[in-house]
């Protein structure tokens, strides 16, 4: 018998994969998906419009410098700013790793999104996690002085953050722009629902990087994501990225998405007036943090209450995601997508009847 063990690099040996759990509730509120489909006409035009893709073909070279420049244009990316696109932006993230040395330290505040750990330990790099306050806040002085120990860094700070739903000072994340011997990678997948970014910044600090989805807006099936930046870092991060990363499907439909951002953003607009509601509702029942994403962070008690509730809402068909195991920090912690109106009031009274 072969030992796999030996073939397998310690880093993949010591994981489990992501798991994404089987089944199909009735509620899906664990996966910050948008809610909302597309109108039916928008649907019947965007099938026509692939019906003229070239499935026999690769994705031409002409088709991405098109869609760069239209991202370019829409997003009012600075000149100097290079554009670089992935299958979903964890595609982008872990292009990042691979073409940095494994001599860089990868450092973000904790707790943030999974990914960057995960990817961190599976590629074997070193990860050192910044704690945030009690209140999720940004320690900025605590990052600074990480970040000097540890230069040269690669620093991932999600803005607004997963899983608190934090958005950082703009300050603060000014803050460490300034500094020298860090790359920084703001991270604004959430940026519909927080409607914040730094992209103005990138013609000002050449070591700052921004990297984008379509997942969260409403097109998470697709897989597409987009990292702008410096040319010369995206010119060395595009050489891991795989030929023909983005399918022709997934460049005619971004594309097409791009006609449509007023749809996209009157929907974004329903899912932040629900996100008020809900908060307003949870604030009267659990402790729940302010959040400028499309979910929120609330706590229902320890480990064990928040295992109790979690098998409550399920056994009624209500998905959200226990994030107890994540860190101590989230011990307890329940966190809830924003769905629509109904799919909301069905998460809130079946949490009241778990309470
Ligand atoms: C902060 C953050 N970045 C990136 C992603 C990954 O998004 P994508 O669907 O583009 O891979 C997520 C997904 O939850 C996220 O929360």
């Amino acid at each position: 018998m072969i030992d796999i063990g030996r073939y397998i690099a310690a880093g993949v040996r010591g994981h489990s994969a992501y798991h994404v759990p089987p089944g199909e509730p009735a509620v899906k509120l664990d996966a910050m998906e948008n809610p909302y489909r597309l109108p039916l006409e928008v649907r019947d035009r965007w099938l026509h419009a692939l019906r003229d893709v070239a499935l026999n073909r690769y994705p031409a070279p002409g088709e991405y410098e098109r869609l760069k420049e239209r991202l370019a244009r829409t997003f009012d990316l600075p000149p100097t700013a290079r554009v670089l696109l992935g299958n979903g932006s964890d595609e982008i993230l872990q292009s990042m790793f691979l073409a940095t040395s494994p001599e860089v330290t990868v450092v973000a505040p904790t707790p943030t999104f999974v990914m960057y750990e995960q990817i961190a330990a599976l590629l074997g790099r070193r990860f050192v996690g910044v704690p945030l306050s009690p209140d999720f806040r940004l320690d900025v002085e605590a990052l600074k002085t990480a970040l000097t120990r540890h230069a040269p860094a690669l620093v991932f700070l999600a803005y607004p953050n997963n899983p608190t739903g934090t958005l950082y000072e703009r300050a603060e994340v000014e803050a460490l722009l300034a500094l020298e011997d860090a790359l920084i990678v703001v991270d604004e997948a959430y940026y519909p629902f927080a409607r914040a970014s730094v992209i103005d910044r990138l013609g000002a600090h050449p070591q700052l990087l921004v990297v984008r989805t379509f997942s969260k807006q409403g097109l998470a099936g697709l897989r597409f994501g987009w990292l702008a930046g410096d040319a010369a870092w995206i010119d060395e991060i595009d050489k891991v990225r795989l030929p023909y990363n983005v399918s022709t499907l997934a460049v005619a439909t971004a594309e097409f998405a791009l006609d449509y951002q007023d749809v996209f953003e009157a929907q974004a607009q329903r899912i932040r007036d629900e996100r008020e509601r809900l908060y307003e509702a949870l604030a009267r029942r659990v402790t729940v943090w302010p959040s400028a994403a499309n979910f929120l962070l609330f706590r229902v008690g320890d480990r064990a209450r928040a295992a109790d509730v979690l098998a409550v809402l399920k056994e009624r068909g209500i998905w959200v995601k226990d994030l107890s195991a994540q860190s101590p920090a989230l011990a307890g912690c329940l966190r809830v997508t924003v769905g629509t109106p109904e799919e909301n009031s069905a998460f809130l009274a079946a949490l009241s009847q778990a309470l």
